[in-house]
């Protein structure tokens, strides 16, 4: 059979997939992503996955001899990081025809996502991915995730002193874990122990929409009940039980006491990883006091298109997690994003703005989210002067997403 070879120009039409397009999006997806067939994107992301309008909205596509030749998603989300709530467009389901491949048609849809990103008035982009592959559209490898390793064996060594009186005499009581159904009463509890999270994604309110995100990505979320068999923690973990992407309590305690549960429940060779927030906070503290290993890595690909506002809401957050020392910075950003901002912490207060004139620091778009948000100290990126010398003590300022919110 002949091949019709394209060419990407003016005859290929962008559109929005619509509730009609589920079941041929979803197969694509299965297809494209897995030769074998093993993924079923509407399993593994219950929350995108769904027949309506609204989500089915969220896809770029175009079509070649009628039937799907290449998609991109587009999923807007709330990002919040204390009290601010920035805008974020998660970007994911990148994905062309084999029969079509190399023809331009992922440049062809991103291009357009970039558009309709910088049109929509986002803060920010994420994606997971190829670092290369996407930072032809601004996007780099930046912010913090910390992953603690906890191996059972060296429970018999944990005291007050590691884990704070209250949370061992917590998790000395003892309990029980139960998996979690979307008409338990544990429910109302852990849509109210989120709220605790210092940076977190909206996900609704309602049991059917939570028990939708703590299910993505093949995850599993289970409580640990007292002996009353009231819901006193939360633990989401991956298939094979190993990796616990959040958890959740009414406080400190409690939360560190489902945690030594979680890995006290396992085998004697069990160990446990669990992927923490980059804010200082108890939990982390303990983390670091206990943990058998630490590991820090990015936190995925990230375009920042607003810098004052994506800047103000991570230094702020991290002000208020732990005072920052006084000082100021100003840093030019250059390249695909623009910007000259200052940011101050005096006192109680941190500021970021806009500034006029001459800067401390010139960097350009790539490099500006690796100087502020790391993984690695500023130093690894620029030659900071010293009227910009208080970076050092601030940066990696946070930036993360949790991993039940990846698109
Ligand atoms: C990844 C995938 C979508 C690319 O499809 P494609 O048809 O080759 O895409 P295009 O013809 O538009 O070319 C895109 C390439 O141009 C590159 N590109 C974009 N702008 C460029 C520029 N200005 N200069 C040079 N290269 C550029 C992109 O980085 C990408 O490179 P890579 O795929 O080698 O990393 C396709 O291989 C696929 O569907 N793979 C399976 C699913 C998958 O892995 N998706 C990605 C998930 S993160």
């Amino acid at each position: 059979m002949k091949r019709v070879r394209y060419s990407v120009g003016m005859s290929d039409e962008i559109v929005h997939l619509g509730a009609s397009d589920f079941d041929a999006c979803v197969a694509f997806l299965n297809r494209v992503f897995s030769e074998d067939g093993s993924l079923d994107f509407a399993a593994m992301l219950p929350t995108i996955y769904q027949p309506t309008e609204e989500h089915m909205g969220c896809h770029l596509a175009v079509r070649r001899g009628g039937d799907l030749a290449a998609v991109v998603g587009v999923f807007p989300m709330t990002l919040r990081m204390g009290e601010a709530a920035l805008r974020l467009a998660g970007i994911g389901s990148v994905s062309v025809d084999p029969a079509h491949r190399g023809e331009g048609l992922m440049r062809l849809l991103m291009d357009r996502a970039m558009a309709e990103i910088r049109a929509g008035g986002f803060h920010l982009a994420w994606l997971a991915g190829q670092r290369q592959r996407y930072a032809y559209w601004g996007f780099e490898r930046a912010g913090v995730r910390q992953r603690f390793t906890i191996e059972k064996r060296s429970l018999k060594h944990l005291d007050g002193a590691t884990l704070g009186a209250g949370a061992l005499e917590a998790w000395r009581a003892g309990g029980r874990w139960s998996a979690v159904d979307e008409d338990d009463d544990a429910w109302s509890a852990i849509a109210d122990w989120r709220q605790r999270r210092p940076i977190r994604c909206d996900r609704g309110r309602d049991a059917i929409d939570a028990t939708r995100w703590l299910r993505a990505h093949h995850h599993t979320p289970r409580v640990w009940l007292d002996g009353e068999d009231r819901p006193r923690a939360l633990v989401v973990a991956n298939e094979s039980g190993q990796g616990v992407t959040e958890w959740g309590a009414s406080d400190v305690d409690r939360e560190l006491a489902g945690i030594a549960a979680w890995v006290e429940g396992g085998t004697d060779e069990h160990s446990a990883w669990f992927d923490a927030d980059p804010l200082p906070g108890r939990t982390n503290r303990v983390f670091s006091a206990w943990a058998d290993g630490t590991s820090r890595s990015d936190a995925g690909n990230w375009c920042v298109l607003d810098w004052p506002a994506v800047l103000s809401a991570s230094l702020s957050a991290r002000h208020a997690a732990d005072p920052l020392p006084n000082g100021e910075a100003s840093v030019q950003i250059t390249g695909f994003t623009q910007a000259a901002v200052g940011l101050r912490i005096d006192g109680d207060h941190a500021q970021v703005a806009e500034v006029d004139g001459p800067t401390a620091l010139a960097v350009d778009h790539h490099a500006a989210h690796r100087l502020l948000f790391g993984p690695v100290a500023p130093a690894f990126t620029a030659d900071v002067p010293a009227a910009a010398s208080a970076l050092h003590a601030w940066c990696p300022l946070p930036l993360w997403l949790p991993r039940l919110d990846y698109v």
